[in-house]
């Protein structure tokens, strides 16, 4: 069997750290059980370009027990989790093709290796898996059921494609179901983008002017996580709708150039190219800390921060201090790439369940459908939404109401008014 991973005799540990992730993914789990029994995915080969986790690591697991041959790849050179691969290609036989700090050419070649096994369903976190099938791998269209994509961005780049009619095979965008963004986004994201800024420093968020670029569903989480912490929060914002929403949730709003100068962490989540620029860190104070949790490492003029500098150092793992001319010093996190997962270890398990479950859902239902879905970004499907919804408060014991028929007739009907 191919593979491609740092250390096979890191197996063990993977084995363990994916068992206790597993423990908080009681919707996953019941959805494996469920697949094991009855198997929709046989027959079904799903290439997987993912974070490579612990969390991805039992959602591979869940695929393999419905009959799947999945195989994974990175979908971020720094994210990977060399003792995820190691336990899921050495324990489960199933390839990983990823190395935590790969350079761009082995990245890659790791997405070939897992399109090279003729994927039937693919799982893309950012769309490189089908950007790369439509542009280098056009054999395989015909026979690809279809793609889930994971992540805002990713959704963004693909409906692109679809808006120039270039996307060829069905996509379902998971990212945009109820029980993903409002979750993993938020109180996903919210979390780790905290734990990574903090153990890539050690920094004391309490008291901190935080600055926060973007309003979305992964900046407001991040904003209210922040404020919970102790920091003074301000968030930058382009869209007015978002901005009056952050305005409103009592945080101040401002423009990056005029905040620049006061903050002490920077998070840009915007998914938009050079939301800090020179500019702003020819304002920013010795020892700000700059970090980004975007999907691409592009939010951040790195290049510029590196021009500018006449030292960079290394003090910690996770951080390259920018020595300026004039002294100052601005700290870059994790490369400038999702903080959360490059200093810390992502969302945890019990955010990813609900995310997860969407996928394997989204698998069983490409894989049941008679035919083919047309070429384009579809949603996740309602049923597959609520019953996340369902399963993952069943799973914490929460009960909710039921409509009585009175109630039904009543909010299916306009004749009742004052
Ligand atoms: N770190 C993670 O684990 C993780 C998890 C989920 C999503 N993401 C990524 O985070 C990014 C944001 O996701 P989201 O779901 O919050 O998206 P979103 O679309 O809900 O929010 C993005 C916000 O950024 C704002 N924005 C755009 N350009 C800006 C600029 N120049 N300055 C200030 N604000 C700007 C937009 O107006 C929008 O309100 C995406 O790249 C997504 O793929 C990362």
């Amino acid at each position: 069997m191919q593979h491609d991973i740092a250390d096979s005799a890191l197996a063990e540990q993977g084995r363990d750290r994916t068992e206790w992730a597993a423990q908080s993914m009681p919707v996953l789990g019941s959805i494996a059980e469920r697949f094991a029994r009855e198997r929709p995915l046989e027959g079904m080969v799903v290439s997987g370009c993912l974070h490579v986790t612990t969390e991805t690591a039992n959602l591979m697991i869940t695929l393999a027990a419905g009959g799947a041959k999945p195989a994974l790849c990175a979908s971020n050179p720094l994210s990977t989790q060399d003792d995820v691969a190691a336990h899921l290609t050495v324990d489960h036989g199933i390839p990983a093709f990823a190395v935590r700090g790969e350079d761009n050419d082995r990245y890659y070649s790791h997405i070939r290796s897992v399109l090279e096994l003729d994927p039937t369903i693919t799982l893309d976190d950012g769309a490189d898996l089908v950007s790369t099938v439509h542009t280098e791998y056009r054999d395989l269209l015909p026979a690809l059921r279809g793609s889930m994509e994971e992540t805002t961005t990713g959704v963004i780049r693909l409906r692109a494609m679809e808006k120039d009619g270039a996307l060829e095979v069905p996509v379902i965008a998971v990212n945009d179901a109820n029980t993903k963004h409002m979750f993993d986004n938020r109180y996903g994201t919210g979390q780790s983008t905290i734990d990574g800024v903090i153990r890539a420093t050690n920094t004391l968020i309490a008291g901190s002017v935080f600055v926060i670029a973007g309003y979305g569903w992964c900046g407001r989480g991040l904003a209210f996580r922040a404020r919970g912490m102790g920091a003074s929060v301000i968030v930058t914002e382009v869209d007015p709708l978002r901005a009056l929403e952050a305005v409103m949730d009592g945080f101040r709003v401002a423009p990056m150039d005029e905040v620049a100068s006061v903050g002490d962490i920077f998070v840009t989540v915007t998914g938009d190219l050079n939301v800090l620029v020179r500019r702003h860190f020819e304002a920013m104070k010795n020892g700000a800390v700059v970090a980004n949790s975007g999907h691409f490492d592009v939010e951040i003029d790195k290049k510029a921060l590196k021009e500018m500098a006449s030292e960079v150092k290394k003090p910690r793992e996770s951080v390259e201090t920018h020595v300026m001319a004039d002294g100052r010093r601005i700290n870059l996190l994790g490369e400038g790439r999702l903080v959360n997962l490059s200093a810390a270890e992502g969302h945890p398990a019990a955010v990813m369940d609900m995310s997860f479950a969407n996928q394997a859902l989204c698998c069983e239902y490409l894989a049941r459908s008679e035919n083919r879905l047309p070429a384009r970004v579809h949603r996740v499907p309602e049923e597959i939404d609520s019953e996340v919804a369902r399963l993952k408060l069943e799973s914490m014991g929460v009960s909710i109401d039921e409509l009585t028929e009175e109630q039904k007739d009543y909010l299916s009907s306009w004749e009742m008014g004052t």
